[in-house]
């Protein structure tokens, strides 16, 4: 792909990029009340692991401000208007949003060790680790074309912690799994994450024949 496409996206590729934001959005409010508020006001269900949540507060609370950050970042940080008109804070908050990604990591690491879901955190931090370092590695090569991918592929983990407490209200989702199912689903989101990224990044080569 050019990097003049990246500069001036067509009005389909616009359209397309503020119906998905808007999505990402909505899925963000929906999980935000069906999870975090429920959480906070002790709903039932979730009671047994809201006093695991207060009890590991020392960790969640960086844990939750640098996932936050990175997960606010993503909107600004992809606008490709943005990135035009501001590119000093395009760099600033690329920084900032690396240096949550690696707190994170590590902070979701720790507080999964000694439990269960310890091998799935693994997994998912090692991803959330290699593929921002990879995007940090490709800007800094002056590869932005691939800089752009990884970040999109970054972006899709840092999302996982929407998109695995979609079902959360479903009982049998929420207590049922198991804990080998668990460790499992969380590997499962993160590569279906990054495959779905990746059709959607190679998008045009699938649905256009070279002429
Ligand atoms: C948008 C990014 C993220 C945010 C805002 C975030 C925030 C939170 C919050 C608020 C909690 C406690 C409440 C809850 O479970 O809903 C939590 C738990 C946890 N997070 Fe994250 N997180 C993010 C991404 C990640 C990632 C990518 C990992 C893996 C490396 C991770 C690992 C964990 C672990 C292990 C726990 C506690 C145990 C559990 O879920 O059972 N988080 N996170």
């Amino acid at each position: 792909m050019a990097s003049s496409t990246l500069l001036a996206p067509s009005t389909g590729r616009s359209r397309f990029k503020t119906v998905l934001w808007i999505s990402l959005g909505l899925t963000v409010l929906f999980v935000f009340i069906t999870s975090e508020v429920l959480l906070v006001t002790d709903y039932p269900m979730y009671h047994a692991y809201r006093l695991q949540v207060i009890a590991d507060r020392q960790l969640l609370i960086p844990h939750t401000l640098a996932g936050v950050i990175a997960l606010l970042a993503g909107p600004l940080q992809f606008s490709s208007r943005f990135r035009q008109r501001h590119l000093q804070f395009h760099r600033v908050l690329g920084r900032i949003y690396v240096i949550s990604v690696f707190i994170g990591a590590a902070t979701g690491i720790a507080l999964a060790s000694g439990r269960p879901g310890f091998p799935g955190t693994c997994g998912q931090a090692a991803a959330w680790v290699v593929c921002t370092t990879a995007a940090l590695i490709t800007v800094r090569n002056r590869q932005i074309v691939q800089h752009r991918q990884w970040m999109a592929r970054s972006y899709a983990v840092t999302f996982t912690f929407i998109s695995s407490r979609v079902l959360n209200l479903w009982p049998r989702y929420w207590s049922h799994l198991g804990d080998t199912l668990s460790a499992v689903g969380v590997i499962a989101f993160t590569l279906a994450s990054l495959l779905i990224v990746d059709l959607g990044l190679n998008w045009r080569e699938l649905t256009t024949r070279r002429a």
